[in-house]
């Protein structure tokens, strides 16, 4: 078998990809480990950016996420018992994020790829990379026990953090940059109306709690935790109340409860590799990096990391002129690092440090102050929160 560019992983990165190439005329086979319903059943991202949004549409596959989807123009600090109001729309000239389940996104991708003739091989087995610096890299791969072999003139690693793309990259090559957070979330989807139409992000004196959600009826809650935290110990009871102390206001609030429909918890880390490509590989989406959700910017980074990559493949079959394919991974970067710096920096100034003192405390509350009050502050979080300009 032969392509231009063989893509691995189905994710939000590789789908938007084969998208991409598709309304340019350029071929490309997606391979996918998992099977179709568990890829559309994983439940994850929630928040798209402005840009995000507008790009599905620019692609025609915004229909449903138009119909369905919720445009917020605002989230809700919550600390020492108040809230307050970050305004998105005021404060970035009308901006806005889409409350679209990411694994919605991932069924209206995958329909529409395959109902317009375009190949997507799921549970595809045993993925190996080779010749990534040669002209022809080679992808091999089995499905229903039997071997085949993929040539292409490029591959894009789309493959998430634990796929195999980024390990198959000589050592000494790229240099990762981590952080892991001394906790994890404790995620539940709840039959239950969101308490607040607007997303909340609460410091307490307990830990961090976000409410979120994916429809009128149904809530995504957090709760910040261990990260190996037992999930046995978490009776639903016990979340229920948790939460509600974490989102307790002076003058009252409690939270809508409901059939517990879905129970995780996640670890949170900051990681990036540089650089994002190698040979005629090259990485994208949370294959080449990783943010702590709290930024809600993993799956919006993804996306952004392959409309770079479509430019520089559009470029290289108009003219096979290489200049920005050779420069994908620094024009990547630059977003990259900032959004990593914007969800490190929502991470702590959301969650509750154990080694912190009193004087920690009190500048982190001092500096929650200062965000919701100066139109300086709140800019500076609402217009990466809806998301940066691309470049
Ligand atoms: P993935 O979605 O991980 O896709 C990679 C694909 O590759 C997968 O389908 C996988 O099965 C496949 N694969 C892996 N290995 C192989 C292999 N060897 N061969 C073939 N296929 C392979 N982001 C946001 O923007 N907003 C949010 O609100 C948000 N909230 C989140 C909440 C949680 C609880 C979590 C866990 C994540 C959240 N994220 C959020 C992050 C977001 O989900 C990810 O950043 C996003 O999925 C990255 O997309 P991707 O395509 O790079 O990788
Ligand atoms: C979600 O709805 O899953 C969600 C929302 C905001 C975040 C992270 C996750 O920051």
């Amino acid at each position: 078998m032969k392509t231009e560019v063989g893509i691995i992983g189905a994710g939000p990165a590789g789908l938007a990809l084969a998208h991409l190439l598709q309304r340019d005329g350029i071929g490309c086979v997606v391979l996918e480990a998992q099977a179709r319903q568990h890829i559309e059943e994983r439940v994850r991202a929630g928040v798209l950016e402005q840009g995000t949004v507008d790009l599905l549409n620019e692609l025609g596959l915004g229909e449903r996420m138009m119909k369905q989807g919720l445009m917020h123009y605002g989230v809700e600090l919550r600390f020492l018992g108040r809230g307050h109001r970050i305004d998105f729309a005021d404060l970035t000239g009308g901006k806005g994020v889409m409350i679209y389940a990411q694994h919605e996104v991932i069924k209206d991708l995958v329909a529409a790829r395959l109902k317009t003739g375009g190949e997507i091989i799921f549970e595809a087995k045993d993925v190996a990379v080779s010749g990534l610096d040669s002209e022809i890299p080679t992808i091999r791969f089995s499905q229903n026990g039997i071997g085949e072999e993929l040539q292409c003139d490029f591959i894009a690693g789309c493959d998430g953090f634990h796929g195999i793309c980024r390990d198959s990259i000589p050592a000494g090559v790229l240099k990762p940059y981590e952080r892991v957070y001394p906790f994890g979330w404790l995620g539940i989807l709840a039959q239950a109306p969101p308490a607040s139409h607007e997303l909340i992000y609460a410091n307490h004196e307990r830990g961090f709690a976000l409410m979120s959600m994916r429809s009128p009826k149904i809530s995504r809650l957090y709760l910040q935790c261990k990260p190996e935290e037992d999930l046995n110990e978490w009776a639903d009871e016990r979340i229920w109340d948790e939460l509600d102390q974490r989102f307790a206001m002076r003058d009252g609030f409690s939270l809508m409860r409901g059939a517990v429909l879905q129970k995780g918890v996640t670890g949170m880390r900051s990681f990036v590799v540089e650089p994002m490509q190698f040979g005629r590989m090259f990485l994208a989406g949370d294959s080449a990096h990783i943010v702590p959700p709290t930024g809600a910017k993993g799956l919006n980074l993804a996306v952004a990391d392959v409309r770079v990559l479509a430019a520089g493949f559009k470029e290289f079959y108009a003219s096979r002129k290489r200049d920005l394919l050779g420069r994908y991974s620094e024009i990547c970067l630059r977003r990259v690092w900032k959004v990593q710096r914007f969800s490190w920096w929502m991470t702590s100034l959301l969650h509750k440090f154990e080694s912190d003192g009193e004087f920690d405390r009190r500048r982190q509350m001092a500096e929650l102050d200062y965000v919701t009050s100066s139109r300086a502050g709140m800019t500076t979080l609402a217009e990466n929160y809806v998301g940066l300009p691309m470049e």
